[in-house]
């Protein structure tokens, strides 16, 4: 059997704590000028004690699952994208399907920022094949355990969050139409954390170079970033027999203001069809796009047959891009909020 898949529930998560451009100019010698003008960042906000990946993605998924009307224990798989699991293992897959009573599988998916859609286009094969009804994707990170706040040149670009989807079975056309995913592990070194996996255990030499902590050759991912975006959402609207045009609301990934600009260009987009919310969470990777489209939503910018268009670019290097064609309906926030449990805050 081949059907459809619809996004049913949708749901986000950051932590209260907001790190502005201006505390940054306390820490290292930068300037609110330099990131707002280089990146198009004002703040992100970053994990306290006690919050990790899966605290946010429990957070996040309880709404999703709120919205879609069901529980965990409809759900058929859990899939999580992240770099940020809370352990090397388990995984935070795990923990999540334990903290919403489902008995499901459930695994973490490892693709940078692409990882959320390397997650719906996966989760879009079961529904397809009519062997699931529900399946939770999640995109969460806590990059903010691994970044280095003396470096200037990474600490002012990351966020901590997490973004849900519920992703269902459906017989009316729409959900995932199209979707690319691509890999080219050339140079790893281009963005990773060096140390602390099986090719270079953790040492005392190490850790007193920062290698725990994310390095990056920005001009390098800038370039490969603003390439792969529009060649990699065109790719995805040709498999739904789409054009760029046809878009009603383009959600990249959001990492750099002018890598978003760049790719709206290349699309030929006015800026009314293109989502940005960086000003206000940096880049949180694998979170990046779930948590735009639960603001998309929330600012009345998705209703029912919008076609979105949604691409993102990441370490691996990774790309991934996906169309999605509306047909849920959308539940107002005031619902989700009488559904959900007292303890689990509706995203800012
Ligand atoms: N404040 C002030 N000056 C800075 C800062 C800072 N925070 N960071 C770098 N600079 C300086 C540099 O040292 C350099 O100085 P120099 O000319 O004296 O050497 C100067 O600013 C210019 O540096 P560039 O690196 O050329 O600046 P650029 O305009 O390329 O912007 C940036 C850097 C923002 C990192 C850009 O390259 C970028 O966004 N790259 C893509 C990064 C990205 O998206 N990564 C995430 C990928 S997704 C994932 O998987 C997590």
């Amino acid at each position: 059997m081949s059907g459809y898949s619809a996004i049913t529930g949708w749901g986000m998560s950051v932590p209260e704590k907001i790190l502005t451009n201006a505390d940054l100019e306390r820490m290292v010698e930068t300037s609110d000028e330099w990131i707002t003008s280089r990146t198009g960042i004002k703040e992100r906000h970053v994990a306290g004690p006690g919050e990790s990946a899966s605290t946010l993605s429990i957070a996040a998924a309880r709404q999703a699952l709120a919205r879609a009307g069901i529980e965990g224990k409809d759900l058929g798989l859990i899939i999580v994208a992240t770099v940020c699991a809370d352990y090397p293992f388990p995984s935070t897959g795990n923990l999540v399907q334990h903290a919403l009573g489902a008995q499901c599988p459930a695994f973490d998916m490892q693709a940078a920022c692409s990882g959320f859609l390397y997650g719906l286009s996966t989760a879009h094969q079961f529904l397809a094949n009519g062997s699931m009804k529900h399946i939770l994707v999640i995109g969460v990170e806590v990059l903010s355990r691994v970044i280095d706040y003396t470096d200037r040149t990474t600490c002012v670009l990351f966020g901590d969050g997490a973004g849900a989807v519920v992703l269902s079975a459906s017989d009316e056309p729409g959900g995932v139409l199209g979707f690319t995913m691509g890999s080219d592990g050339a140079r790893p070194d281009l963005l990773w954390i060096p140390i602390g996996g099986s090719a270079e255990p953790v040492t005392e030499e190490g850790l007193r170079a920062h290698r725990q902590y994310v390095q990056m050759q920005g001009g390098e991912v800038f370039k490969f970033a603003t390439r792969i975006m529009g060649t990699a959402m065109e790719e995805a609207l040709d498999h739904a027999g789409m054009t760029a045009a046809d878009m009603d609301l383009f959600i990249p990934h959001q990492a750099n203001l002018r890598i978003i600009e760049s790719a709206s260009k290349r699309l030929n987009l006015p800026p009314e069809k293109v989502f940005v919310n960086i000003e206000k969470y940096g880049n949180t990777s694998a979170a990046a796009i779930p948590i735009a489209l639960c603001e998309a939503i929330e600012q009345g910018r998705v209703y029912p047959g919008a076609h979105i268009g949604m691409v993102a670019f990441g370490a691996g290097l990774t790309w991934a891009a996906a169309v999605v064609k509306w047909t849920a309906p959308l539940r107002t926030r005031e619902k989700v909020r009488d559904a959900l449990p007292a303890t689990a805050a509706i995203g800012s």
